[in-house]
């Protein structure tokens, strides 16, 4: 039996592959309305016909948006302004790794850009729409990638000599203390934010990456269709109702860490509960991207 989603207004970046379409999919066979946010229009167009043919669903959108353009991220979020006057999910989940240093249009590294930014932009530019339809969920998929990570403010874009796990991991990182960060501003508000580590799954990201690496997760992880269950869940289930500024991972990954757990939420490093440098995080956001966020 599937949680009831009907007559809910649902964003999923990302939409057009991997586990993206595969959290639309689970949304849209609870019954939601899906409003695909996708880069390639040939891409997102044979996802959305997909979805539409599993589901008999007729309430499938399709927006188009490059996540690495500021431009485009205010273009997309002023057209779903027009179209909805509420929603009541989003989930952040495009997600690029890149092998080389690339800076974006708007002169940003690449997976800053779109790993984070483009959460922190599209979310901040969203959030009256997801307060109208409260209450409401914002989901960002992270990765337990994170771990790795160090937060150096001089050295946020791989400016001091750039790597594809160490920008990632930094990306992943940025993704969760925004997560909490957000938490404690929306608090009240009927607007509920948490993270998620989907677990190692098989999809494009890693196609252009390191042959072996491409090669491992073909072979060896599980498909897109299981990595969307937990953000499906966190996006849908009332078990998680009003939950909020939490941390979730797959089981198969929690059996392997000494993690503080209550199913699949759980502890994140020390690094991730540091207010300070989320706050600083924030105000560096605002600057990168000219948005921000009412204070409470
Ligand atoms: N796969 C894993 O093992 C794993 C593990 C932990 C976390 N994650 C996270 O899960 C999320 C989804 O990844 P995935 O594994 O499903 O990879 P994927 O199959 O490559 O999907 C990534 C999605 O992001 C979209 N995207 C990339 N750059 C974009 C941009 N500039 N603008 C708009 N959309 C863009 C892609 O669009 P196109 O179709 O146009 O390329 C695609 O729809 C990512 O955030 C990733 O970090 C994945």
């Amino acid at each position: 039996m599937h949680d009831d989603m009907s007559a809910k207004h649902c964003v999923v970046t990302g939409a057009s592959s991997g586990i993206g379409k595969e959290i639309s999919l689970g949304l849209a066979q609870r019954g939601a309305s899906i409003i695909m946010i996708c880069r390639d229009a040939d891409r997102g167009r044979k996802a959305m016909e997909e979805i539409q043919r599993k589901t008999d669903s007729k309430s499938i959108d399709l927006f188009l948006a490059d996540l690495s353009s500021q431009h485009q991220i205010r273009r997309v979020a002023a057209a779903l302004k027009l179209k909805y006057e509420q929603l009541h999910v989003l989930v952040n989940n495009a997600g690029v790794v890149m092998d080389k240093r690339v800076l974006t249009e708007d002169g940003i590294e690449m997976t800053f850009a779109v790993n984070y930014l483009a959460y922190f932009m599209l979310t901040n530019l969203l959030i009256n729409l997801l307060k109208a339809g409260a209450p409401s969920r914002i989901v960002n998929v992270s990765s337990m990638a994170y771990r790795s990570a160090r937060l150096e403010f001089d050295n946020l874009q791989g400016e001091k000599g750039y790597k594809r796990d160490t920008a990632y991991a930094l990306s992943k990182l940025a993704d969760i203390l925004f997560t909490y960060e957000l938490g404690r501003r929306l608090e009240g508000t009927g607007v509920t934010v948490n993270s998620v580590c989907p677990g190692g799954v098989s999809s494009r990201l890693w196609e252009n990456s390191n042959p072996l690496i491409n090669y491992f997760f073909k072979t060896f992880m599980k498909g897109p269709e299981e990595g969307a269950r937990l953000p499906v869940y966190l996006a849908s289930s009332p078990e998680v109702e009003g939950l909020s500024g939490r941390y979730f991972q797959t089981r198969e990954h929690l059996q392997f860490q000494h993690v503080k757990t209550r199913g699949a939420m759980c502890k994140t490093s020390p690094a991730t509960y540091d207010a300070e440098a989320a706050r600083q995080l924030w105000e560096v956001s605002e600057k990168l991207t000219g948005v921000s966020f009412p204070v409470k």
